[in-house]
């Protein structure tokens, strides 16, 4: 484990970078309330012992998205034995968008290839509906309370509309049903209002700082919880290193060189075997459906502390 030194002033110069990149991207506008979104909040946080540093719109609210799958397969990973949850959901990154159809009717018997796309977050909600019933989302609100270290509660507005929207995930789901992927006494409307709620958990970049601090602190959090097991952290880290910016991963890979998740909301999360956290923030996405503003941010401060790891 490196010792890394972050202070204000570098994460102010990674900020300035990010603002002169605003005006690129665009926000989601697939789920018509994220459309509402301001895109040029911009935000960085960091962890580092018991330091917090905090640059930029830190206390604004955003939805989770996709970062709430690492938070989904590691509840899966509790559950389920991996050559198990391999039957159901794969491993390997994807080289289409994550609500691609023509991925998942390609990938062998039609298993999605991995829990970050759509098609395998989905899955993976239906296994656990399996276990915790109508708890299920109780059950991912409270795993993800731990992992970003605060009380949570989800957009009833992002949740709906997501719904009203949802034509793509919706032909994912049939598709798998279809298959065989799914039982065909999967309620889907239960799955998908689950797995729409868990992407509406509101967050900020301060509460995810928490949860990168966790992945790359072996599962544990910053006052010593264990929230995962540390086979469980390395496992996540390694999804999120080969598919945590979908078709993007590999650019991802040379560009920051560390472990991240994205969502659609506009923030990242990244990961890294060195003890602290670090988020950033910006809604208008690149055309994988990255924060844009984000991912210059992120590379910046990856090349100036020598953050990379591959
Ligand atoms: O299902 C969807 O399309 C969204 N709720 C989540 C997608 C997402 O965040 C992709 N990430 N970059």
């Amino acid at each position: 484990m490196r010792k890394i030194i972050f202070n204000e002033k570098v994460l102010e110069e990674a900020l300035a970078i990010g603002k002169e990149h605003l005006g690129e991207g665009n926000v989601a506008d697939y789920i018509p309330e994220l459309k509402k979104v301001d895109p040029n909040k911009i935000a960085i946080s960091v962890i580092e012992d018991d330091k917090y540093i905090n640059v930029g719109d830190c206390e604004q609210k955003f939805s989770i998205q996709s970062i709430i799958k690492v938070i989904l397969y590691s509840l899966a990973l509790e559950n389920y034995r991996m050559d198990v949850l391999k039957q159901y959901v794969g491993v390997k990154p994807s080289a289409k968008p994550f609500n691609s159809v023509i991925e998942l009717e390609l990938s062998e018997k039609s298993i999605p290839i991995n829990p970050f796309i759509n098609a395998g977050a989905i899955v993976v909600v239906a296994l656990l509906h399996g276990i915790y019933g109508d708890k299920t989302f109780d059950a991912i609100l409270k795993k993800a309370s731990e992992f970003l270290a605060t009380d949570l509660t989800y957009s009833k507005e992002i949740a709906e509309s997501e719904k009203a929207s949802s034509f793509a995930n919706r032909t994912l789901i049939y598709l798998m049903l279809s298959r065989g992927i799914l039982s065909k006494n999967t309620n889907v409307e239960e799955v998908l209002d689950t797995y729409f709620k868990a992407c509406s958990i509101l967050t900020t970049t301060k509460d995810l700082a928490h949860m990168s601090y966790c992945l790359s602190n072996g599962g544990k959090s910053l006052n010593g919880n264990r929230i995962v097991t540390e086979k469980e952290a390395r496992i996540l880290r390694a999804l999120m290193a080969t598919c945590g910016t979908y078709d993007y991963s590999g650019d991802f890979a040379i560009r920051v060189g560390l472990p991240a998740k994205s969502g659609v909301g506009g923030g990242i999360v990244t990961a890294s075997e060195d003890k602290y956290g670090l988020a950033v923030y910006s809604p208008a996405l690149d055309s994988h459906g990255n924060s844009y503003c984000g991912v210059r941010m992120l590379e910046y401060l990856s090349e100036k502390l020598k953050l990379f790891i591959y």
